[in-house]
């Protein structure tokens, strides 16, 4: 009897200290060396990171579809190291054939409207069905998250159209997301927005959120206090109210596909 109270102690202490630190749930990494590997599949480069228990065929894969920064840029990775830290084998394909934005582009020393024309919505399509294709059959995944963050969040949408190869979608603060694509989303979807993002606006947002209500789809909206346009990418982690939103919603979308892949 001693022994079993004595027991409940120690394990309730070991629960308390866990929710006290906030190691409970799994957490985002914001700097470290990139975990994965690249590989070179049909000569698109590919970043592809694995959990600790990885069983081919069996494991749950998520694709990653980048920012404008793309595979290069080091939170990306890190954000594709702690999805696969959180059980699933993240595949991050390089949408811009060594085209990505760099970080450090100064303000208005780069055309956009150029580089969009560079890099269709057709290309994008065309590597992102092939890369889920290699996802189904090189790699043997069942089924198949996405992520998508900015210019990525137009893409997972149409991804989780019908039979399009995605099972369940996070994105965040989406840029260029039309009403058709998001019309045609088949299956579930959660959605982190930024109060302050005037690419998915409050006019944006209300219209998806009215869109997937009406269709009855399978969905979550959050809205982030005080979270900018890239919050979930490459916040300004000196600023509590982004380092929250980043870590939040980097949950939100593990807790998504635990739940609906
Ligand atoms: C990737 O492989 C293709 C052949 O499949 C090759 O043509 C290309 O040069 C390779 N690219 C890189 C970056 O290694
Ligand atoms: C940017 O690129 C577009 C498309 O090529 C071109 O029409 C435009 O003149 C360019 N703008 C600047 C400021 O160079
Ligand atoms: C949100 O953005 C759209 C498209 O740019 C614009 O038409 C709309 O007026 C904006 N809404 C608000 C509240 O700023
Ligand atoms: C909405 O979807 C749920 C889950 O698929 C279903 O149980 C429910 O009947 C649907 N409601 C309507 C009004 O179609």
């Amino acid at each position: 009897m001693t022994g079993f109270v004595g027991n409940c102690a120690i394990a309730l202490t070991i629960v308390g200290s866990a929710l006290a630190q906030g190691k409970w749930y799994p957490e985002v990494l914001n700097d470290g060396t990139p975990a994965g590997e690249l590989l070179n599949v049909s000569g698109t480069q590919i970043y592809q990171s694995y959990p600790a228990l990885y069983s081919k065929n069996s494991t749950p894969a998520v694709l990653f579809v980048t920012d404008i920064y793309g595979l290069p840029l080091l939170q990306n990775k890190l954000l594709a190291d702690s999805i696969a830290k959180a059980g699933y084998l993240v595949v991050l394909p390089d949408l811009f054939k060594g085209d990505a934005i760099p970080v450090q582009t100064p303000e208005g020393g780069l055309n956009l409207t150029a580089w969009r024309l560079r890099h269709s919505t057709d290309e994008i399509d065309s590597i992102i069905a092939s890369t889920i294709k290699y996802i189904q059959t090189d790699l043997g995944a069942k089924k198949i998250g996405g992520v998508g963050y900015c210019f990525g969040g137009k893409y997972v949408p149409r991804f989780l159209a019908e039979g399009k190869g995605l099972d369940a979608g996070f994105i965040a603060h989406p840029s260029g997301l039309e009403t058709a694509e998001i019309q045609a989303i088949a299956h579930p979807i959660t959605i982190a927005a930024g109060e302050l993002d005037t690419a998915f606006n409050v006019t944006g947002r209300h219209a998806a959120e009215s869109i997937l209500q009406t269709k009855n789809a399978t969905y979550q909206l959050n809205l982030y206090s005080g979270a900018p346009h890239g919050f979930a990418v490459r916040p300004d982690l000196s600023v509590p109210r982004q380092k929250y939103a980043k870590e939040t919603a980097f949950f939100q979308a593990v807790r998504w596909f635990d739940a609906w892949l």
